[in-house]
C-alpha cells in the first residue's frame, strides 16, 4: 500500500494516542507488526513557539519507521511553519488532526472544530501540503454532530488538495467515544475518493480488524485502544489478512515479559520517576484478565524502582508456577 511515495509493508496501523504513543510504545507496536505508527498529537503553535517539551514529542528513532508526526492547530500560517519544522526532522509523513474532541483543543478551533468550517480545513490543508515535500495525511471524525456529517465532503476536498490518505474515525465530535463507530461511513467515503482510506474505530479483536476490511473496503485499519496491553493484535490481523487462521495468543508469561521490556525501554528514555508513573496505565492494560490481577495491579502502581517491578512480577510468576504444580490440570493460561 502506498501513501504518495511512502510504501508501507502492511495495512494495519497504530493510531495516534495522546499520552500513550510515545517512542517506547511505538516500538512495541512496530515489533508486533504495526505497518505504520504515529506520534501523539503535537500543537503546531507550541512547536513554532519552540517549547522544549512540545519539540520532544516529535522525537523518534529510525527503528520506529515508517512514522507519521501528527499536528493540530487552527491557523494555516502557523501550521505551515510547524510543518516546516517537522519536515527538517524527516519523518515519513505528516498527519493533520481534525478529530480531537477535547474541549481545550476545540475551544481554539483546532481538532474536530475544523470539521465545522471546511473553508478553514481547506486553508490548513493547502498550507500544510504547500510547506513540505513529505506526504501529508489527514485524520477526521464523521462531523461535528449528527446534523453535520461532512466526512465525504472533507475527504473529497482533501484529495483535491493533494492529501496522500485520509483516516476516518466515524463518530461525531459530540459523541466523543460513546456509541459505536459507524463503519458504514468509512465504506461511503471509500467509494468517493481514490486516495487510500484508513478505517478507524472499535477494532478490539483480530476478527474485528478483518471485518472492518471486509465491510468497508478500507485500504488500511488503524487501531488505538485495542492495542493497549495487546500489541499482538497487529500481527494477528496481518495473519488473518494473509489467510492464516491459526492465530497465536500470548500467555501470561509472554505478557509479563513484554510489559517488562516496555518498562525498561520507557525508563531508559524518561528516567525511573516519570517513566514509572507513565507506565502505570500500561501495567493495568498488560495485566488485564490475569488471575489475581487486581492485587497485582495495586502493588505495581505503588512502585518507585524498576527492580521492584521486576521482583513483583517474579514473585507473581513463582506463585503461579507453584499453584500450577499443585493443580496440574490448570495449564498455562492464555488470555
Ligand atoms: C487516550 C486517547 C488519546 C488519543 N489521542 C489522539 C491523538 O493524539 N490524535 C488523534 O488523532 N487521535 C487521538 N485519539 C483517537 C484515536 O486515535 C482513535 O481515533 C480512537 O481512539 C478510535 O479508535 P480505537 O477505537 O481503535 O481506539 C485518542 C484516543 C484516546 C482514547
Amino acid at each position: 500500500m502506498k501513501l504518495n511515495r511512502l510504501e508501507v509493508s502492511n495495512r494495519v496501523f497504530l493510531a495516534p494516542l495522546s499520552g500513550i504513543t510515545d517512542s517506547a510504545f511505538r516500538l512495541v507496536a512496530k515489533e508486533h507488526g504495526a505497518g505504520l505508527v504515529y506520534t501523539e498529537m503535537i500543537s503546531a503553535e507550541g512547536l513554532v513557539r519552540g517549547g522544549a517539551k512540545t519539540r520532544r514529542l516529535m522525537e523518534f528513532g529510525d527503528d520506529e519507521r515508517p512514522i507519521g508526526v501528527q499536528l493540530f492547530g487552527s491557523q494555516p500560517e502557523v501550521l505551515a511553519d510547524a510543518v516546516q519544522i517537522v519536515t527538517q526532522r524527516q519523518p515519513d509523513l505528516i498527519d493533520l488532526n481534525f478529530g480531537c474532541p477535547s474541549r481545550k483543543v476545540v475551544r481554539k478551533n483546532g481538532g474536530a472544530a475544523v470539521l465545522k468550517d471546511l473553508t478553514l480545513m481547506e486553508g490548513m490543508v493547502r498550507a500544510a501540503v504547500g510547506a513540505t515535500d513529505l506526504p501529508v495525511t489527514v485524520k477526521i471524525r464523521s462531523g461535528w454532530d449528527q446534523t453535520s456529517i461532512v466526512a465525504s465532503e472533507a475527504a473529497i476536498l482533501c484529495e483535491a488538495l493533494g492529501v496522500a490518505g485520509i483516516t476516518i474515525h466515524p463518530r461525531t465530535r459530540q459523541q466523543v467515544f460513546s456509541g459505536r463507530a459507524n463503519w458504514e461511513l468509512i465504506g461511503m467515503v471509500k467509494e468517493r475518493v481514490e486516495i487510500p482510506v484508513i478505517g478507524n474505530g472499535d477494532v478490539r479483536t483480530p476478527q474485528d480488524g478483518l471485518r472492518m476490511f471486509a465491510e468497508t473496503g478500507c485500504d488500511a485499519a488503524m487501531i488505538g485502544r485495542g492495542a493497549l496491553g495487546n500489541p499482538w493484535i497487529f500481527s494477528q490481523i496481518v495473519a488473518l489478512l494473509e489467510g492464516k487462521d491459526d492465530l497465536t495468543f500470548p500467555s501470561v508469561n509472554q505478557r509479563i515479559d513484554l510489559c517488562l521490556r516496555h518498562t525498561r525501554q520507557l525508563l531508559a528514555i524518561k528516567g525511573d520517576f516519570t517513566g514509572l508513573r507513565q507506565m502505570r496505565k500500561h501495567f493495568g492494560w498488560y495485566t488485564k484478565g490475569f488471575p489475581g490481577g487486581a492485587q497485582l495491579r495495586r502493588t505495581l502502581v505503588r512502585l518507585e524502582r524498576l527492580q521492584d517491578v521486576e521482583s513483583v512480577f517474579q514473585n507473581y510468576q513463582r506463585e503461579r508456577a507453584s499453584y500450577s504444580q499443585k493443580f496440574p490440570q490448570v495449564a498455562e493460561r492464555t488470555i
